[in-house]
């Protein structure tokens, strides 16, 4: 397969998302990394490119220089990553949309939802693809999940139970940890700070597997650690389209979790529970049967699992490959594939939760109230 530019906005040294996408964007040779605006220090952006092996021409020291130089090159960049923190998104998003690059922005997409339909909109109108980073979309057995949730095998599904609570925000003195301080200052990270960071994750994965879409929610915030005036625990109550109640609990305080993201799907024929740190293991009880654990790499299971699956079973797979998922699917539907573009976390989803985040809010408030999305 020929390989296809790609730019990477973000993701400098050091940074927690950028090594994932440069290792998923390389793993199946979809795409080269030729060019970046990896860091908001230029020195540091430069001196990482450098090492990265992209060319010094295109290494840049922001991203609208990137832009210019990018959108003047015959072989400039086909596809965009926005990797940096979120209150840049919309802007960054917006500049490579008009000069007809495709792009997969960082989660939440942007900080209202007006910027996240405007974002729609453009991306429509410039026959662009806009994918939005629900990476974890790309794991085989969330795939599996979703596809058996789709073929009924669960029946109707009543409950869902999606957490995303992690202990790394617990100690008061990383107030001062840059990496910690954007996620909690309003101008940076907008309304919320963990739901948006993190539980939206793990809500946009339960609307997949149950393939429906928030009317309405209720919530509630903790601003646990002293001083922080965005939320560092929130909890949801969630009406799907199709009837499912789904409950959302996200933390960043929790100590003793690590990652914390899973997922529960309890349907009137079965039901399904899956755990991020060990993903290669769907949990499946069928209706008065005992457990089954589903393997990745098994015989049997849907094509897009099998798809997504790339070593032999009892070989653990994790993170890396589950980005790498969404790159390659990225890459079929810039060749047209309809079906990759099925299994993809688009727009869509990236304008709703940006609503879910909105109304979150404004619920979290109001006390608690039930709101429309
Ligand atoms: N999909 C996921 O699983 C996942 C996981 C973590 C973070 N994220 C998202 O990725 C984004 C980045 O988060 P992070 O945790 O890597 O943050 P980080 O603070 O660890 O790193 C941010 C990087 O962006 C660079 N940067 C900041 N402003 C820039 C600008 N204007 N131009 C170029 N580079 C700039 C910084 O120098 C740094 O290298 C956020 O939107 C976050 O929500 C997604």
């Amino acid at each position: 397969m020929n390989k296809l530019n790609w730019g990477l906005i973000g993701g400098g040294k050091g940074s927690q998302i950028g090594d994932a996408h440069r290792i998923g964007a390389a793993m199946d040779n979809c795409f080269e990394l030729a060019a970046g605006a990896l860091d908001i220090d230029p020195k540091r952006a430069k001196s990482y490119a450098k090492q990265l092996g992209i060319a010094s021409d295109r290494s840049y020291a922001d991203w609208q220089s990137m832009l210019e130089g990018e959108a003047g090159r015959e072989d400039g960049i086909k596809l965009v990553t926005v990797a940096t923190p979120n209150a840049t998104h919309y802007e960054i998003s917006k500049a490579f949309l008009n000069k007809g690059i495709h792009v997969l922005c960082e989660k939440p997409l942007t900080m209202t939802v007006k910027e996240a339909n405007a974002l729609q909109a453009l991306a429509e109108k410039k026959n662009c693809l806009l994918a939005v980073n629900f990476g974890y979309t790309g794991y085989p057995m969330v795939r599996q999940a979703r596809a058996m949730v789709r073929s009924g095998k669960l029946g109707k599904i009543r409950l869902m139970s999606a957490q995303f609570a992690h202990g790394h925000h617990s100690d008061a003195a990383d107030m001062d940890n840059p990496r910690v301080r954007w996620r909690y200052d309003p101008a940076q990270a907008g309304v919320s700070s963990v739901l948006a960071d993190c539980g939206i994750h793990a809500l946009q994965m339960a609307t997949y597997i149950a393939d429906q879409q928030v009317e309405s929610l209720q919530a509630h915030f903790l601003s646990g650690v002293e001083g922080r005036e965005l939320e560092d625990d929130a909890s949801l109550t969630v009406a799907f389209s199709g009837g499912t109640t789904c409950r959302l609990w996200t933390s960043a305080i929790a100590l003793g979790h690590m990652h914390g993201l899973a997922i529960e799907v309890f349907g009137e024929k079965g039901g399904l529970s899956w755990h991020q740190e060990q993903p290669n293991q769907l949990y499946y009880t069928p209706l008065n049967k005992p457990t089954q654990i589903i393997e990745r790499g098994s015989r049997g299971l849907h094509k897009d699992a099998t798809l997504s699956s790339r070593i032999a079973i009892g070989h653990p797979e994790g993170m890396m490959p589950a980005f790498a998922n969404i790159y390659r699917d990225l890459r079929a539907a810039m060749d047209g594939d309809k079906s990759a573009v099925d299994r993809l976390p688009m727009v869509d989803s990236g304008v709703e939760m940006v609503k879910v985040v909105q109304t979150a809010a404004k619920s979290a408030r109001s006390g608690g109230k039930w709101l429309k999305l």
